[in-house]
């Protein structure tokens, strides 16, 4: 991975206009990946986990993992096997310097107070998306018996007395629903308690499933991950195991709208459909067609093929906690509405701050009107490229959509963001026949 500071301010140059066409290979998940490499803090053997993509925020969680103790041998990427092994448990300090360049460092927090009976993790600041708050991490860990206190901004966590938190009920509901990375935090200290805890409320995303299936395989008693309901038996000690890393919705979804706002086709491997009904319910609403090509494989790991309609109908989309249509690509089926034939409603439920690319998209042609959390996009004959840029990573993909389908000329600043959570995105669409090339240096 290139040096971040020069990395920061590179750029995308896209020229519109060209059909999409090919194959795509889905990477391994990021927000799977994230709390799964925390999960390696609960035990003191090696964790391997297979396809943990490259990216910069997996490159973040590596560096506050080395900082607490933990060793990393292998290989990012499709085809690499990464082992993780927490060797020193002396530091159990996550610092600023690390948290605030990516929030998903509080993973880190369950794991370590429940093996280490104690942890510091510096408390994650607001975010371009909107407020972020921890209360129902928080709140979940009390609920274990932690105390918790805050300290020069710092989180600062102990487990009783007897060192071992004590299974209990714990609710995580809060005004927008469960939290996903809350509910991975209770989870994994849980796993360590005594006795039986249960989590109402939990998260039911996919990526809480796929962290499920590597505790159990670690020693974990873990019942009803992926409902609202969790159980976890308790364990005193976990051990080390392998892993594949759950393929991403989120890149499979996005590569979904790159097909369709430019009246393409593109063939999906390893794509987790079964977790992306509502998206392709939505896109199939839209005229977009997603088809399965194998009957046989899992469905986690499918092969798809994505075709659009020369026509795109506008729809109504809401945005909910999984299994309904998922926040992290909201901006990308709104770049595809700005070409939709009437007006589309898009409601976001889970961050309702979250429209960061609504001016700049403006800036391209499209005619969106947002009231609070709903946005009206009045879909246009065309977008016209322009220099836009977005300070957050799925906006940035909602705009480099739209500057695949715009006429003329699109620069995406600061693609730095789109690094965080996409691997090698401008040479996948490269290959699917797109004119999209990076720009190193200042914007
Ligand atoms: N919330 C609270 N209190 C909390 C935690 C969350 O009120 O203690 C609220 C949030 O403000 C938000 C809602 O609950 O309104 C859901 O937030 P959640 O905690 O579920 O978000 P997260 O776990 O911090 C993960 C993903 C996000 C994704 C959200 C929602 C990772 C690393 N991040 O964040 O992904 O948008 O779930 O699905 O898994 C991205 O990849 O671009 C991204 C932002």
């Amino acid at each position: 991975m290139r040096e971040r500071s020069k990395a920061r301010m590179d750029r995308f140059v896209i020229e519109g206009g060209r059909r999409l066409e090919g194959r795509v290979r889905v990477n391994g998940s990021k927000n799977a990946a994230l709390p799964l490499m925390a999960a390696a803090l609960l035990t003191d053997r090696p964790v391997t986990l297979r396809g943990v993509p490259a990216l910069a925020d997996i490159e973040n969680m590596l560096r506050l993992l080395d900082e607490l103790g933990v060793e990393r041998t292998g290989e990012l990427g499709a085809g690499g096997a990464l082992t993780l092994r927490s060797a020193d448990e002396s530091n159990s300090h996550a610092r600023y310097e690390i948290v605030r360049t990516m929030r998903a460092s509080i993973c880190a927090l369950g794991p370590m107070l429940a093996r280490r009976g104690a942890a510091r993790v510096s408390m994650p600041g607001g975010c371009a998306i909107g407020d972020r708050p921890v209360d129902l991490h928080l709140r979940g860990l009390r609920a274990l018996g932690a105390e918790i206190d805050l300290d020069g901004g710092d989180i600062i966590a102990r487990a009783p007395a007897s060192g071992r938190l004590k299974g209990d009920l714990v609710f995580l509901g809060g005004p927008m629903g469960s939290t996903v990375l809350g509910t991975a935090n209770v989870l994994c200290a849980a796993t360590l308690a005594e006795g039986r805890t249960i989590i109402e409320c939990a998260a039911c995303e996919p990526e809480i499933v796929d962290l499920a299936r590597l505790l159990t395989a670690m020693g974990a008693r873990i019942q009803g991950a992926g409902s609202p309901r969790i159980i976890v038996d308790g364990v005193e000690s976990l051990s080390g195991a392998e892993h594949e890393v759950l393929p991403d919705r989120i890149e499979a979804g996005t590569y979904m709208c790159a097909a369709a706002i430019t009246n393409g086709q593109i063939t999906m491997e390893n794509c987790p459909i079964d977790c992306l009904l509502a998206a392709q319910d939505r896109l199939e609403e839209v005229g977009v067609r997603v088809e399965r090509l194998d009957r046989d494989e899992c469905p986690t790991r499918a092969t798809v093929r994505v075709t659009s309609d020369r026509v795109l109908r506008p729809v109504e989309v809401t945005t909910q906690p999984h299994p309904g249509f998922p926040t992290d690509l909201q901006a990308q089926l709104m770049a595809l509405l700005c070409l939709a034939d009437g007006n589309s409603v898009v409601t976001e439920k889970i961050f309702p701050e979250r429209f960061l690319h609504v001016a700049e998209l403006a800036r391209m042609g499209a005619r969106c009107f947002r009231q609070g959390a709903t946005v009206v996009v009045s879909g246009v004959r065309r977008l016209k490229g322009a220099p836009v840029m977005a300070s957050d990573l799925r906006a940035s993909a909602g705009l480099v959509l739209a500057g695949l389908a715009a006429e003329g000329t699109t620069t995406v600043n600061r693609v730095y963001h789109l690094d965080r959570g996409y691997e090698r995105m401008e040479l996948t669409l490269q290959e699917l026949g797109a004119r999209i090339r990076r720009v190193e240096g200042s914007d």
